[in-house]
This record gives structure tokens, sequence and C-alpha cells, in this order.
């Protein structure tokens, strides 16, 4: 935005202007706009866009003074903190609205008009940032993509993640987040993406939704969102997006007979993937089930939009997805503890069973805001890890403990020797269980919802055991 002065940015932002500097005092090497857009008014510098967002405890209205003495180029705040900002005039614009996060909204959403480049907009259950990264890597050579960073994903994240894209910006690979009904829509409305992918629909946030139904519609609002022309990328197996599909909007499924299918996987680690047209021979960096499905959605996108992937795919994961550490004593730990829930804790069981080794150890924790079916859902889940040869269960949390009645429940196939199961109230504890029933050469996967914080049971895992260095002597 550097090329928008203060009257264009309020405009943008459906802002009134309250105070702006002149035109020489606002102008920074002979450009008038903002360099960046920031919500923190401690990482405030020369030349920003400070927007003073309402949080639950703080205003940030109430340190826009300070953003402004550190150097903004201006600020957007409520109109109950102008009058302050105005009796010190003069040291950078002051954009007012009432709802300053709306206004940081329309102003990506004008920004992203400005670029002209072309959006995919990315939700789902489960997989989101994964497929993201995946996108991203699929793009990057070709285009010049911006992805969101990280897990940018909510009214906040997306849109400074549009504003921070330079112009020149061909790509935009967007994750959006889904915590309730209406938020794709919003987040939507911001993006307008051209491309709409659905990874999948699972029981995840039951407790906002009330129903596997209602999270079908909260994703099917990106479908809902896209203009006519547009592409959406679902999964093949998914009934529960049928009544979603539009005869307006080209549709490309993707999975067991979709559009996108998996044809093969070498045991070299090539992928080939077909579609109504095209045999397509990759060589992912990744090898697990629930990342080449992942890679089958992106695929699919990048398709759509004109992007024809070949060759090496090395995609960097976000941290704590599936994340393998070597550690002495070939123990290798799985750590997943980014997030969990039923959908994503079968995925990672599998992930396990197809991998190690040797003896198979799960630490899993508690799945948080499953609603009132969690106990059956965790029990499940249990029983899923005594099917897939889990050796030894250690659950984490009050609910997790169902995982434990699951797994020795014994109703899965043929499991010669029965889980050894143990319940830990919390992640140092599990950590300590897991030290002294750890055996040379076990997998250990770590899992649970982000709130139990079990990267405790990895961190200490890897202190107690340095990671095996190459030419280690034992
Ligand atoms: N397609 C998928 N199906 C099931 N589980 C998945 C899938 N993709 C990823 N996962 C699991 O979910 C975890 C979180 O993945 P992530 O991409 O961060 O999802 P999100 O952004 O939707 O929260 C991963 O570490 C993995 O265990
Ligand atoms: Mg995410």
């Amino acid at each position: 935005m550097r090329g928008w002065d203060a009257g264009r940015v309020a405009a943008a932002a459906d802002a009134a202007l309250a105070f702006s500097p002149a035109a020489s005092e606002s102008a920074r090497e002979g450009l008038p706009g903002p360099l960046r857009v920031v919500i923190d008014s401690r990482e405030v510098a020369a030349g920003d866009l400070f927007v003073g967002l309402g949080g639950s405890r703080v205003d940030g209205g109430d340190y826009a003074a300070a953003a402004l003495a550190a150097g903004a180029w201006g600020v957007i705040v409520k109109p109950v903190h102008a009058p302050t900002l105005m009796q010190a005039p003069g040291l950078g614009a002051v954009l007012v609205h009432p709802n300053p996060l709306a206004a940081l909204g329309r102003l990506a959403g004008a920004w992203r008009t400005e670029l002209g480049a072309r959006v995919v907009g990315i939700t789902g259950s489960t997989g989101k940032t994964s497929t993201k990264d995946i996108l991203a890597a699929l793009l990057r050579d070709r285009l010049r993509t911006v992805a969101s960073p990280a897990n940018l994903n909510t009214e906040i994240g997306l849109p400074l993640t549009i504003l921070a894209a330079p112009p020149g910006t061909e790509m935009l690979v967007l994750e959006m987040a889904m915590r309730g009904p209406g938020q794709i829509a919003e987040l939507a409305a911001i993006a307008r993406p051209d491309v709409g992918v659905i990874v999948n629909v699972g029981p995840v946030h039951l407790q906002q939704l009330g129903s596997i139904e209602n999270v079908a519609a909260a994703k099917a609002e990106l479908l809902v969102a896209l203009p006519s022309g547009a592409t959406a990328v679902v999964p093949a197996a998914e009934p529960l997006l049928e009544p979603y599909r539009r005869s307006d909007v080209n549709v490309v499924t993707f999975g067991p007979n979709g559009d996108v299918t998996l044809a093969d996987v070498h045991a070299d680690g090539e992928v080939v993937i077909a579609t109504p047209t095209q045999r397509i021979a990759l060589r992912p960096s990744f090898s697990q089930r629930h990342n080449l499905e992942n890679l089958l959605a992106a695929t699919a996108a990048a398709l759509a939009l004109g992007v024809v992937p070949a060759g090496e795919l090395n995609v960097t994961f976000s941290a704590l997805r599936g994340e393998r550490v070597a550690l002495a004593g070939q123990v290798l730990v799985i750590n997943d503890c980014y997030n969990a829930n039923p959908m994503s804790m079968r995925a990672a069981l599998d992930d396990l069973a197809a991998t190690a080794p040797g003896r198979r150890v799960a630490v899993l924790g508690d799945m948080l805001e499953l609603g009132h079916g969690e106990l059956a859902l965790h029990r499940e889940i249990g029983e899923y890890a005594a099917a897939q040869d889990v050796a030894l269960l250690i659950t984490v949390g009050p609910r997790a403990v169902a995982m434990g009645d699951g797994a020795l429940s014994g109703d899965g196939p043929a499991t010669d020797a029965p889980v050894e199961v143990h319940a830990a109230e919390d992640p140092a504890g599990a950590a300590r269980l897991l030290l002294t029933l750890l055996r040379d050469g076990d997998t250990v996967l770590v899992k649970a919802s982000r709130g139990m914080r079990l990267e405790v049971v990895t961190d200490t895992l890897v202190a107690a055991r340095a990671p095996a260095l190459a030419g280690e002597v034992s």
C-alpha cells in the first residue's frame, strides 16, 4: 500500500479520515502509503499502519498514541480514541471506524483487488495448514505466491496475510478457520477466492456446531461464496457436501473414485496422481497417507489454476505436525501435538502403524471441544489404537481415560497381545511414565488437542535421550 495516500487507505477501509498529516510529512521515500499493517503496538516500526483491535482484556486503541510515537504512518481506531489522538496531532494519520476489525477486513479486500492475484481459500476439519503448505510448494516455482504463514487463518490472520502480500503477487493461498457458523462466509467475503478447497468434513468443533451436518454447512459457506465459473475442490467421498454442489461452479473431486486420484505409490517414494486427462508423477518429501490425501486436494487446486505439478516436491510442514525426531537407542518420536480430533487421531495412528519398525507406543491426550458425545469419541480412538496394534498406550487427561477403556475392550481385530494401558493426569506425569516404560526401538506417537500442551512429553523425552548423532558410538 505504499502508493496509497491516507485518503485512499481510509476509503479502502471504509473509515473516516480524522486527521491526515501534510503530504510532505507523510511521504517517506516519495511514496505516501503505509509500509505494513500491524496489530501489536510493540511491533510498530516507522511507516506502519497500526490497527487498534478490541481484545477481551485490552483495547488496542489504547496503544494508538504509542504506535504514533513509535513512528507509525497512521492508526485505525474506534471513535472513542480519536479525541485523545487529535490533541497531539501531526505524528501520523488517524483513521476512525466503529469496528477496526471490520476496517481491517475491508482494507484487505481492497488490497486483494489491487493486487489482482488469484486466490485459493482452504478450509476443512483437518489438514488445512498441511494442504496450504503443499499447495504453496506446488505453485511457488511458477507463480509469485503468498501463503498464510503458519496458522494465520482467522478474521485477523487472513486479512493480515493479504495485506502483507507485496505488489506483483500472483497467487494468494489462504487458510480459513471455522469455529462457528458464518466465519467462513466472513473470510470468503474478504478474500473472494477463485478456487475453494474443502479438505474434509469431520467431527471437529462439535461443541460449537452441534452436529456433523452443521459442520458441513459451515464449511460449505466457502462453496456458496464462490463466484460463478470458479472451481470447488471437494473430497469425492463426502455425501454431506452434496447438497451444496452448484451447477455454475466447476466441481473437482479428489480421493478414491474422484476426478483426482492416487494411482500409484512406488516403493522409492514416487507418487502417481491420475486425473481424467493425465498422469502426474511427483516425488514428495513426505509419505504419510493423510498428507498424500492433502496432496491430491492441492494438486486439484493447482490444476484449476493452470499449474501442472511435476517432479520433486519439498514441503516443510508447520511445526508439531508429525515431525519425526530420532533419539538414541533407535527410538523414534512422532511429534504431532499441534492439535487433535477424532479424524486426525486416526490419521496419526495409521501413520504410526504404517511406519513403526518396532513396538508401537502412543501417548494420546484429551481431544477438546467435542461436546456431549466426547467420551464415546475418545473410547473409539482407544479401540482404533488397539486395532492398529499399539502395544503401549499412555492416556493424558480426564477424557482420554475413555481411550484406555476402549483399547482394553478387546473388540478390535485379532490383537495377539493385549494393550498395556496407563493413565496420566497431565503431560509431566505422562512423560515420567513414558521414561520408565520406554524400550529401545520403540516408535512413540505423541498427540492431543493444543490445550493439553503435550509437547512437554516430547521435550522431556528428547532431553532424556539425546538425539542419535550420525556416527554415534554407543
Ligand atoms: N487429510 C487429513 N486427514 C486426517 N488427518 C489429517 C489430515 N491432514 C493432516 N492431518 C492430521 O492433522 C494434524 C494437523 O494438521 P493441520 O494441517 O495443521 O490441520 P488444520 O490446519 O486443519 O488444523 C496433522 O499433524 C495430522 O496428524
Ligand atoms: Mg491450521
